[in-house]
């Protein structure tokens, strides 16, 4: 298996899409037709949630004019909030097939589809020509990254010139992980803090 099989692997678990629509139901709202902040956040996958989303977009200065790539899209939580909040167009590309079907079928709910779209892929080969994008948000993403670099290459590819990349990550300032399970790996060898 490689190391990309391994980390869709590891997030292809449980099903997200009904248990996001059981949070709908739950508090009584309809799950064919329903608004993002329904969700309480639950379908962003990062420490601090939809606030924490809100504080990144600010700091790059996402409007309603950008057109916004998410890298490694998740169930496509990131994406709709910037979409809903800022007005932007965004893109996720995201690795775990089903987190894609479940982000393009939530989106469609939230009546989001006009301005958020996904495709299923490596963010390591963006499907997008040159100077595509005025901005770039990697969220809780590269943990599950090996070859950082090539990430930065293709993003900086597909950003006009003076876009922005926004990394809102885990990362490492010294010493070694010594524990696992962790939420994006239950082994070391899909971890690449
Ligand atoms: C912890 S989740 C964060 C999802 C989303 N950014 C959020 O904050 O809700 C990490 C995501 O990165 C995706 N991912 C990991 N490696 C990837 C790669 N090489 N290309 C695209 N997506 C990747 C995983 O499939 C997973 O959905």
């Amino acid at each position: 298996m490689s190391t990309e099989e391994s980390v869709a692997a590891h997030y292809s678990r449980g099903n997200a899409e009904e248990q996001l629509l059981g949070i709908v139901r739950a508090a009584g709202g309809n799950p064919e037709s329903f608004s993002p902040a329904e969700l309480h956040g639950a379908d962003q996958l990062h420490i601090g949630g939809a606030a924490a989303t809100t504080r990144v977009a600010e700091r790059v200065g996402i409007n309603a004019g950008s057109r916004v790539i998410d890298l490694g899209s998740g169930l496509g939580g990131v994406a709709r909030h910037v979409a809903h909040e800022c007005g932007a167009s965004v893109h996720g590309v995201e690795l775990t097939p089903q987190f894609v079907d479940t982000a393009r079928s939530i989106t469609e709910r939230t009546g989001l589809s006009g301005q958020v779209s996904f495709s299923q892929g490596s963010i390591l080969a963006l499907p997008f020509g040159d100077d595509t994008f005025d901005a770039a948000l990697m969220v809780h993403v590269g943990m599950n990254i090996q070859d950082k670099d090539k990430v930065f290459a293709e993003t900086a590819r597909v950003l006009r010139p003076g876009g922005v990349l926004a990394v809102y990550d885990i990362m490492l300032l010294g010493g070694d992980i010594e524990q696992y399970p962790l939420p994006w790996a239950a082994t070391p060898e899909i971890s690449f803090v």
